[in-house]
């Protein structure tokens, strides 16, 4: 883990009374739909049991001071990865967040200091920016004594998601507010609904740091200069998100399973994969899983397998390991953001 800091160069000023707020909010993983869903297609995302932790105290000076522990192991420095963020650029959106919610709640002036714990690993693909966001967001609006609707926290979202990751979706912020599965057709159309069985789903990390705003880049324009390819792919994802959906509310693993192998190879065509994600994806095949695809932007950071069984998923999690993946078991979050005093 490691401890950043960002101190704002504000004025000393008497303490608020203002009373601290703790919330939470949880990671996600894609089903369906990453990328083309930028394009306008519907994804199928979950809410996982990985939080970011936040903890909003007042303090006797104007501004926003961000202390904040993420998980090392994508940072500059240490694993040498010229691709990996640069830890203090990681504290803007934090603190973007946060100024952004004072002054929905016309709160400017006000000081606070916010304490972030990530257990999501950063830029691995499981939401750990919307995850922190929504939290702030929720934490700071609470802290203020004001209680934001989704739909708010959603659109305030926004702000520190566009600083980070250029034109997002919105799809990572929604299911981190919402739990549970969602199916996103667009920021105003956002559908929740209850699998008849929560899927088996292992998730396995390369080690491979990506970038989203460069991936998700290129695939625009990508979509610009191959137009008619991108049509069809887009008629594709389509049918995929739609089954995907279908196939969780009716637990019907092998179309689900299928489905998942079939948006990784459209995920492959349109080159957001990775030879390592290609590699797991098909040693997780030969173990037997029924599905797996990368998740989220790509470009490294993890897939999903979907298995049949927990004998099949300790089986298959056994083979992944071996063949130099990080492997482990997720579960679904149902509750998505929630606070509470601190
Ligand atoms: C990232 O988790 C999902 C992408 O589709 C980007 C987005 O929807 O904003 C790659």
């Amino acid at each position: 883990m490691l401890r950043l800091h960002s101190r704002s160069e504000e004025s000393s000023r008497p303490t608020s009374d203002a009373s601290p707020v703790f919330a939470r909010a949880p990671g996600k993983i894609i089903l369906a739909g990453e990328h083309f869903v930028v394009l306008g297609a519907p994804a199928v995302a979950m809410a996982i049991n990985l939080y970011s932790k936040v903890q909003v105290t007042p303090k006797n000076s104007s501004g926003v001071d961000v202390d904040a522990d993420i998980p090392l192991r994508f940072l500059a420095g240490k694993t040498g990865n010229p691709m990996a963020p640069d830890p203090r650029r990681l504290l803007r959106p934090l603190q973007l967040a946060a100024e952004a919610t004072l002054k929905h709640v016309g709160s400017n002036d006000r000081g606070l200091h916010v304490n972030v714990e990530c257990e999501i690993p950063v830029a691995a693909g499981l939401g750990s920016s919307a995850s922190t966001t929504v939290a702030i967001i929720s934490a700071v609006g609470r802290f203020n004594r004001i209680e934001l609707s989704r739909k708010e926290i959603f659109k305030l979202a926004f702000v520190p998601e566009n600083f980070l990751h250029g034109k997002p979706s919105g799809v990572d912020q929604a299911v981190c507010i919402y739990g549970g599965m969602i199916q996103f057709n667009r920021p105003s159309d956002v559908k929740t609904f209850r699998p008849k069985k929560e899927p088996l789903i292992l998730v396995c990390d390369t080690g491979i740091h990506h970038a989203t705003r460069t991936l998700v880049g290129g695939v625009v324009q990508k979509s610009q200069r191959e137009r008619k390819d991108f049509q069809n792919y887009m008629v594709r994802v389509r049918e995929i998100s739609n089954g995907v959906a279908r196939a969780l509310r009716s637990g019907d693993d092998e179309d689900l399973g299928t489905l998942m192998y079939q948006n990784h190879e459209l995920l492959r065509k349109i080159g957001v994969s990775h030879p390592k994600l290609d590699h797991l994806v098909e040693t997780a095949r030969r173990a037997g899983a029924l599905g797996a695809k990368l998740t989220g932007a790509g470009g490294g950071g993890c897939i999903i397998v979907l298995s049949q069984s927990t004998t099949a998923r300790d089986r298959i999690s056994r083979v992944l390991r071996k063949e130099g993946g990080t492997p482990y078991k997720i579960s679904m979050d149902t509750s998505g953001v929630a606070w509470q005093p601190a």
